[in-house]
């Protein structure tokens, strides 16, 4: 059995598409629907309650497509809403949250560094995270505030004068591995490397996430067969959209406004 219905795949904004990039590497066949809501970005100034709505509002609008899973391309969705939108929607749901489990594998000096948006690193989920899998070792949330921000307007200059500020605090505390805990974070894996020491890991969660959506379609028998077609959308403007989305994934995205 196979199944040519979309992956539904949202965030607040373009940083879902460095997942969407990731699980289109590893299932080629697959059809997408990606919704960026930015209109209401970012998310992290919400509360849960604000959170609960929005992403409500958006699956319904993915289902709308027949999606046949839900990736919450989202850290800072995913640690306010995933358990509400898997009580309230029955389809398999699979939410990004920082890599701090894989870090803490693969630190030798038992020092990590996780960079995320300010929402994710004040989340009980990231404590509780933290707690259950890198308890005896040393962690340094790294409340990236405007970075998201400036990825979403591709300034350039700003996420450089940011990139300075907030690598110089992990090179302070002396990290081996750095956790990149917002999807928006990726696209910026190149400018992040070249401030850090070569000895220092940089990971995300893009693969492993990947690895998962693989994992419950071959399980529930949903894997693709046939030619992919995907669809972009935005809450906010679509030409602006199509620009970013091109540019940070270098090849040609058109997206279509969404009304969630
Ligand atoms: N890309 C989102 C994340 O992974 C940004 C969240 C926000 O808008 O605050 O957390």
């Amino acid at each position: 059995m196979a199944s040519n219905q979309p992956i539904g795949i949202f965030d607040s904004g373009v940083g879902g598409l460095s997942i969407l990039k990731e699980v289109k590497e590893t299932l080629p066949l697959e059809s997408f629907i990606f919704l960026a809501d930015q209109d209401h970005v970012p998310y992290g100034v919400k509360t849960k309650e604000e959170l609960e709505d929005l992403s409500e509002r958006i699956t319904k609008f993915l289902l709308n497509y027949h999606i046949k899973l839900l990736v919450v391309a989202c850290n800072t969705a995913t640690c306010y809403v995933l358990d509400f939108l898997r009580l309230n929607f029955d389809i398999s749901i699979i939410g990004v949250v920082p890599a701090v489990k894989p870090a803490s594998e693969i630190t030798v000096n038992g020092k990590i560094a996780v960079m995320s948006t300010p929402a994710t690193a004040e989340s009980n989920y990231l404590s509780k995270l933290v707690k259950n899998n890198a308890l005896n070792q040393k962690v340094l949330k790294v409340s990236c505030d405007g970075l998201e921000e400036s990825v979403e307007e591709l300034n350039i200059g700003q996420i450089s004068n940011l990139l300075d500020k907030y690598t110089l605090q992990i090179a302070k505390f002396g990290a081996d591995v750095v956790v990149l805990g917002c999807t928006h974070y990726p696209f910026l894996k190149k400018d992040i490397r070249k401030r850090l020491s070569t000895r220092v890991k940089i990971i995300d969660s893009g693969k492993a996430i990947a690895k998962r959506v693989k994992t419950i379609l071959k399980k529930e028998k949903k894997l693709a067969t046939g030619k992919s077609k995907d669809i972009y959308f935005t809450t906010a403007d679509p030409l602006n959209f199509s620009k970013v989305a091109s540019a940070l994934l270098k090849y040609k995205i058109t997206g279509q406004k969404a009304y969630i």
